[in-house]
């Protein structure tokens, strides 16, 4: 038997690619004095975004931001947590839980976009360290539950990144999250980048494998000479 009550029919399933418009969004880098910070900032400013870059010396930030130009500015990490809307996590592993720990005031109410990825360095390469909470971005959703944490950007070359003769960042990148606005938010973030594309790859309890993928990565750019990034196939 057929019905034409609309009340019996499931919604239609959301288009995953329709994503949001972020371009009015400022984007703070917590540590964007760094390589990886650094080459965040300049594409996303490239592409026309708002960018503050953090650091725990707003000299060190401002000097930073103005050699990065395209309107990048430079703040203490505080001030940067408090002035943006979505704040990406780019410090070391080492200075992660202290940092988060210390703004957990100014990054409440904040997507948050971590792409730290722990790991350890001997004798024979990188090799993923597993933190006591599951991963860096589960870590960081513990320290700040009064942030809307995501994780993303983990697989990029911030070589790449940061040449400006590199015209197009030709890489997936994987967003994970707890809820479908914010992970559609940073997927949105990324595709601002030319090149780049932002695909949903799960919730935080996935996020280790995610992280430790780059201890990978590091093997195939020493033996193949290059800076490899991710792409996923068949969606
Ligand atoms: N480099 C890459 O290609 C790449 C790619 C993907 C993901 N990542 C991840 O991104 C993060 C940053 O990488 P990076 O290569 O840019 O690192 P980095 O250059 O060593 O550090 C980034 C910035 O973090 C700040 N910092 C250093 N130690 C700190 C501490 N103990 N506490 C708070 N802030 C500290 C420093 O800024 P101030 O001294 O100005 O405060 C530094 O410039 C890492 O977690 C890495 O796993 C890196």
């Amino acid at each position: 038997m057929t019905t034409t009550d609309d009340s019996t029919q499931k919604p239609p399933r959301k288009d995953p690619w329709e994503l949001p418009d972020v371009s009015h969004l400022v984007v703070g880098v917590l540590g964007g004095t760094g390589d990886q910070g650094r080459g965040l900032a300049y594409r996303l400013a490239r592409a026309g975004q708002r960018v503050i870059i953090g650091s725990r010396s707003a000299g060190r930030a401002a000097e930073a931001a103005g050699a990065i130009g395209h309107g990048v500015e430079g703040a203490d990490n505080a001030e940067c947590a408090r002035r943006a809307d979505i704040v990406i996590i780019a410090v070391p592993w080492e200075g992660h839980k202290p940092l988060l720990e210390s703004l957990r005031e100014d990054l409440a109410g904040k997507v948050v976009v971590d792409c730290v990825n722990p790991l350890g360095f001997d004798k024979k390469g990188a090799y993923a360290l597993t933190p006591e909470e599951g991963s860096a971005a589960e870590q960081a959703a513990a320290l700040l539950p009064g942030s809307r944490v995501t994780a993303a950007f983990h697989h990029l070359s911030a070589v790449l990144l940061q040449d400006p003769a590199v015209e197009s960042i030709d890489t997936d990148v994987l967003v994970l999250g707890e809820a479908r606005a914010d992970t559609d938010l940073v997927q949105a973030l990324a595709q601002r980048v030319t090149g780049m594309r932002g695909v949903f790859a799960g919730r935080l309890r996935n996020a280790h494998q995610v992280e430790s993928l780059v201890a990978n990565l590091i093997s195939v750019n020493r033996r193949y000479k290059a800076h490899a990034g991710l792409r996923v196939t068949d969606v």
